[in-house]
C-alpha cells in the first residue's frame, strides 16, 4: 500500500463472526475446522470467530481466522464472580473483543460509562474492541439516531481521552438493533450515512484516529449485503450474527466482501 493511497484503503477490514450463544462444543470444532479449509492459505482480510467464552479454547490452534470475545469485564481482576478480565481472553488467545453489543445493553443494562470502561481496559490489555453502537427502530422513528449514535461514540472517547486517539486498534461498528436478528439489513443510503457521521465524529476528535478507525456494519448481513456495502467507502468490515453459523453461508459472506481486494472488480 502506498504512502499515497487514500485512507480508507490503509484501514484494517474484518469480518466478524458472532456466534452469541449458540452452539455446543462438537458444532464449534467441526465448524472452525470447516472454516479453516474453505479460508486457505491467506484471506486478503481478518477474518474473526467470536464464540461464547467456554469455547475460545477450541480454536487456539486456528491459523487462518483469529478469535475475539463477546464481551470482557471493565475490571483487571478481583472478585467479580462470572466475570472474565481482558488479560484471561488475551491469554486464551483473543485479539479481538466486542463490547457494548445491543444485546448486552438490552439484557444485562450495560450503560455508555461501563462500555467505555470496557473498552479502556481491553485496549490497555492489548485488545482490540469493537465498540457496538446503533439506534432502535422507535429512536429512529423518532429522527433520534444521529443523538444515540454520537452520544455513544462520545461516552467512549471522552473516557479514553488520548488512549483513543493514540491506539491503533480501536474498532467500531455500527449495529442498527431494528436489523439485527430481523432479515432486514439496513439499505446502503443508510449505511453509509450513518458511517460517514461516524467517520466525522472520529475526524473532530483526530484526523488520524478518523482515517485508521475501521467501521463495521452488522444487522443480517448475507453475502447479498458483503456484495453492496464492500463498494461503500466508510464501510471497513462486517459483523455477521446468524449467518455465521451456517459455515457454507459465512464463507460465502467472506468471499464476496474480499472481492472487494481484486483490481479488476
Ligand atoms: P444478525 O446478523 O443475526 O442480524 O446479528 C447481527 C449481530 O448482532 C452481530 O453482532
Amino acid at each position: 500500500m502506498s504512502a499515497s493511497s487514500p485512507p480508507g484503503a490503509r484501514r484494517s477490514r474484518p469480518v466478524v463472526a458472532n456466534w452469541k450463544m449458540y452452539g455446543d462444543r462438537r458444532m464449534l470444532a467441526a465448524w472452525g475446522q470447516a472454516l479453516e479449509e474453505r479460508l486457505g492459505a491467506s484471506p486478503p482480510a481478518p477474518v474473526v470467530v467470536c464464540p461464547p467464552f467456554p469455547y475460545l479454547l477450541l480454536f487456539a490452534g486456528a491459523r487462518r481466522f483469529a478469535l475475539g470475545a463477546q464481551d470482557v469485564a471493565d475490571e483487571e481482576d478481583g472478585a467479580y464472580t462470572g466475570c472474565v478480565s481482558a488479560a484471561m481472553l488475551r491469554d486464551c488467545g483473543c485479539r479481538y473483543v466486542i463490547v457494548g453489543h445491543s444485546e448486552r445493553r438490552t439484557y444485562q443494562g450495560e450503560r455508555d460509562p461501563l462500555i467505555a470502561r470496557k473498552v479502556a481496559g481491553a485496549l490497555a490489555a492489548g485488545l482490540r474492541p469493537i465498540v457496538c453502537l446503533g439506534e432502535s427502530q422507535a429512536e429512529r422513528d423518532a429522527g433520534r439516531t444521529e443523538e444515540i449514535l454520537v452520544r455513544a461514540l462520545e461516552a467512549v472517547l471522552d473516557t479514553l481521552g488520548p488512549l483513543g486517539v493514540e491506539s491503533p486498534e480501536l474498532h467500531l461498528a455500527y449495529e442498527p438493533l431494528w436489523a439485527i436478528g430481523s432479515g432486514r439489513p439496513a439499505g446502503p443510503e443508510d449505511v453509509a450515512s450513518v458511517h460517514a457521521l461516524l467517520r466525522r465524529r472520529l475526524r473532530a476528535h483526530d484526523a488520524t484516529m478518523a482515517d485508521r478507525t475501521p467501521i463495521l456494519y452488522g444487522g443480517s448481513v448475507r453475502a447479498l449485503q458483503a456484495r453492496e456495502l464492500r463498494a461503500l467507502e466508510d464501510v471497513d468490515g462486517l459483523l455477521v450474527g446468524g449467518a455465521s453459523r451456517d459455515v457454507d453461508e459465512f464463507h460465502a459472506i467472506c468471499r464476496a466482501w474480499h472481492d472487494r481486494e481484486r483490481p479488476q472488480d
